[in-house]
C-alpha cells in the first residue's frame, strides 16, 4: 500500500515519511526535496521552479505530473510527501495509479495552524537527505550540525515568516480541497492523524495505521 500524506507546511510529513522509511522500508518521495534538489544543481526543472518556491506559491502541476511519472517507474511502495498538492495533481496520480495497478491510502496531518510557523522557522534540515531537525522540539547533537554525516545544516530559504504565510494561504487555497477530494467514505481512503501530538506519539499513530495494512516492522540490525 502506498501512502500519500497530506497537510499543511511544517505538519510533519517529512519528519515522519523519514522514520517510516528507515523503519518499514518505504521510499520517500518529496516532490519538495525533489525541487529542491534540482534548483541546486541548476537543472532546467530547478531554472523553472525556484521562483515558485522562492515565493511561497506552488510549482505548475504539468512540471510536477511529468516529474512524478518518472517517480513511479521504480517498483516498491512509497511514501507520497508534498503530492498531490492540487486536484489536478490528485487526479493524475489516480490515473498513474490505475496504470501501474497500485492502491493508496491517504494520510491526513490535523494540526493546529498557530503552531506551523513556530515549527518551520526552528526547522533547521541536511540538504542533501532532507533530514530535518528543530532547535526546541527536535534537536540535533550538536547545534547547526547533522547527526549522520557531521556536515552542516541550513535554514530553508521559504521558512522565511512572510514566505510561510503565503504557504500556509496557497495551503488553505489550493491543497486543503484535497481533503473532501480523498474523504470518500466508499473508497475510505482517508485516515486522519493528530499531528499537534509529539514526534514520537505521531510516529505511534501511523505504525498503528501501516500495521493494519498487514506491514512488519524491519527487525533492527
Ligand atoms: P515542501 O518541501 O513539500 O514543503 P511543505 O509542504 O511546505 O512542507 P514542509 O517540508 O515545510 O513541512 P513538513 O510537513 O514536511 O514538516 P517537517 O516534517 O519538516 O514544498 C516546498 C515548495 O516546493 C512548495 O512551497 C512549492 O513551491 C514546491 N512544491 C513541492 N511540492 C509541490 C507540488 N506537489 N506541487 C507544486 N509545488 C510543489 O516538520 C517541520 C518542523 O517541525 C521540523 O523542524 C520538525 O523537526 C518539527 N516537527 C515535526 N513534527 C513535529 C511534532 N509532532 N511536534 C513538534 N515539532 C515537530
Amino acid at each position: 500500500m502506498n501512502l500519500i500524506f497530506l497537510g499543511p507546511p511544517g505538519a510533519g510529513k517529512g519528519t515522519q515519511a523519514k522514520i517510516l522509511e528507515e523503519r518499514f522500508g518505504y521510499r520517500q518521495i518529496s516532490t519538495g526535496d525533489i525541487l529542491r534538489r534540482n534548483v541546486r544543481e541548476g537543472t532546467p526543472l530547478g531554472l523553472e521552479a525556484k521562483g515558485y518556491m522562492d515565493s511561497g506559491a506552488l510549482v505548475p502541476d504539468d512540471l510536477i505530473i511529468r516529474m512524478m511519472d518518472a517517480e513511479f517507474e521504480h517498483a516498491g511502495d512509497v511514501i507520497l510527501d508534498g503530492f498531490p498538492r492540487t486536484v489536478p495533481q490528485a487526479q493524475a496520480l489516480d490515473e498513474l495509479l490505475r496504470r501501474k495497478r497500485r492502491a493508496a491510502v491517504a494520510i491526513l496531518f490535523d494540526v493546529d495552524m498557530n503552531v506551523l510557523t513556530d515549527r518551520l522557522t526552528g526547522r533547521w534540515t541536511h540538504a542533501a537527505s532532507g533530514r530535518t531537525y528543530h532547535e526546541r522540539f527536535a534537536p540535533p547533537k550538536s547545534a547547526g550540525i547533522d547527526d549522520v554525516t557531521g556536515e552542516p545544516l541550513i535554514q530553508r530559504d521559504d521558512d522565511k515568516e512572510e514566505t510561510i504565510r503565503k504557504r500556509l494561504a496557497v495551503y488553505e487555497e489550493q491543497t486543503a480541497p484535497l481533503i473532501a477530494y480523498y474523504d470518500n467514505p466508499a473508497d475510505a481512503r482517508l485516515v486522519t492523524v493528530d499531528a499537534l501530538a509529539p514526534i514520537d506519539a505521531v510516529t505511534k499513530q501511523l505504525i498503528d495505521v501501516v500495521s493494519g495494512d498487514g506491514f512488519s516492522e524491519h527487525a533492527p540490525a
